[in-house]
């Protein structure tokens, strides 16, 4: 038995998460939401007094509230303020150049980076990001753990103001170095090579290593940065080949970075989303949890850069195992010949179509 205190008619809540709350109602930003966005470029960006940046707050449907995103500036001569966060945190460099310091309990280290620089804030850890130009702005890509975690605590005095050390990296270390992890014979291990480190100057210029199992000409590399339970692949598709599907857990973000074409996601049985990756710019894809989805690249090649709450080396659950062995090795790839008639006539008859506006014939899939 309860006893009433007082009544009152229907819920006063509205459905959104403490993280929604936070971007929406505490700093004031639109939350952009969708299944894809971009070109994020010169996509437009608010003033975080915070932080001293302008940003731009994503909630991919993909997601799942799980991993968050956001796309930012620092303007010229500007630095953000420093800040802390019980979440990790990758960034990616669009464009313009600066550098980082990471403090720690024995010391601050400091990194500079420009375009197609990748690093991780180690948990915890106070950061702080620098332009180094007094004439361009510095733009970038966050794809951080922020929405989990503010979503268990509610609490951005403990969020952002709590000062344990977790120790995610080594402060001796030379945050560029790495250790490189080779594949072992059945892929079972790693299928590509692998890359433990903190920061990656320039991740077109690190090679990648041919991935069979997303078929001829995939060339991939893998990073696992400061201990974070998000890690990043950098994967050099082929265009004008067909794209075998594959399906796997939430919060994968894949931004095209170089090429044309399209991603295809659906859910079994379920309606087709197509989305076009903008030309010469940045889009971002997040297939929502266990859709099916396929990369289609109606130029001879294409870059794509993932950034997911996929760690190896950190789990945080069995979603992405074997996301790269074919279903009949208890994985989740298809090949041409695993989808339904229709379904593969429909993406078939498209993409023949797509890559013929370009000048381009396509490789028979059989
Ligand atoms: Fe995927």
């Amino acid at each position: 038995m309860v006893t009433p205190r007082e009544t009152r008619t229907g819920v006063p809540w509205d459905g959104r998460t403490a993280y929604e709350k936070w971007v929406e109602d505490d700093l004031g930003f639109k939350l952009h939401r969708g299944y894809a966005v971009g070109p994020l470029c010169g996509y437009p960006v608010a003033y975080w007094k915070d932080r001293n940046i302008s940003v731009a707050f994503f909630d991919l449907i993909g997601a799942e509230s799980l991993a968050g995103m956001y796309v930012a500036e620092i303007a010229p001569g500007q630095s953000s303020h420093a800040a802390r966060q019980l979440a990790d945190e990758v960034i990616y460099v669009i464009s313009g150049s600066g550098s980082t310091t990471v403090d720690t309990a024995r010391g601050r280290i400091s990194f500079e980076w420009g375009p197609r620089s990748l690093f991780a804030v180690p948990l915890n850890h106070p950061y702080q990001l620098f332009n180094g130009s007094g004439i361009e702005p510095v733009r970038f890509i966050s794809v951080n753990t922020l929405p989990i975690v503010y979503n268990l605590f509610r609490d951005p005095d403990f969020v952002f103001g709590s000062t344990h050390d977790f120790k995610r990296i080594d402060p001796e270390a030379n945050p560029s170095d790495s250790i490189l992890y080779v594949p072992d014979k059945d892929h079972g291990r790693t299928a590509v090579n692998l890359h433990e480190t903190t920061f990656v100057p320039d991740i077109l210029s690190v090679p990648r290593s041919s991935f069979r199992e997303r078929g001829k000409g995939n060339n991939t590399v893998y990073f696992e940065l400061a201990n974070s339970v998000l890690s990043v692949h950098v994967a050099e598709h082929p265009g004008l080949r067909f794209f075998n599907p594959h399906r796997h857990g939430p919060s994968a973000f894949v931004f095209n970075l170089s090429g044309s074409g399209y991603s295809l996601m659906w859910l079994e049985g379920g309606a087709m989303e197509r989305y076009d990756w903008p030309e010469n710019d940045i889009g971002v894809i997040v297939p929502p949890n266990m859709w099916w989805h396929g990369h289609f690249g109606t130029s001879p090649a294409s870059i794509q850069l993932a950034i997911k709450l996929r760690s190896r080396k950190l789990p945080i659950n069995h979603l992405y195992d074997k996301s790269h062995k074919h279903i009949s090795e208890g994985g989740t790839v298809l090949h041409y010949t695993d989808l339904d008639r229709d379904l593969r006539k429909g993406i078939w008859d498209t993409y023949v179509a797509e890559c013929a506006k370009n000048g381009h014939e396509v490789e028979n899939p059989d």
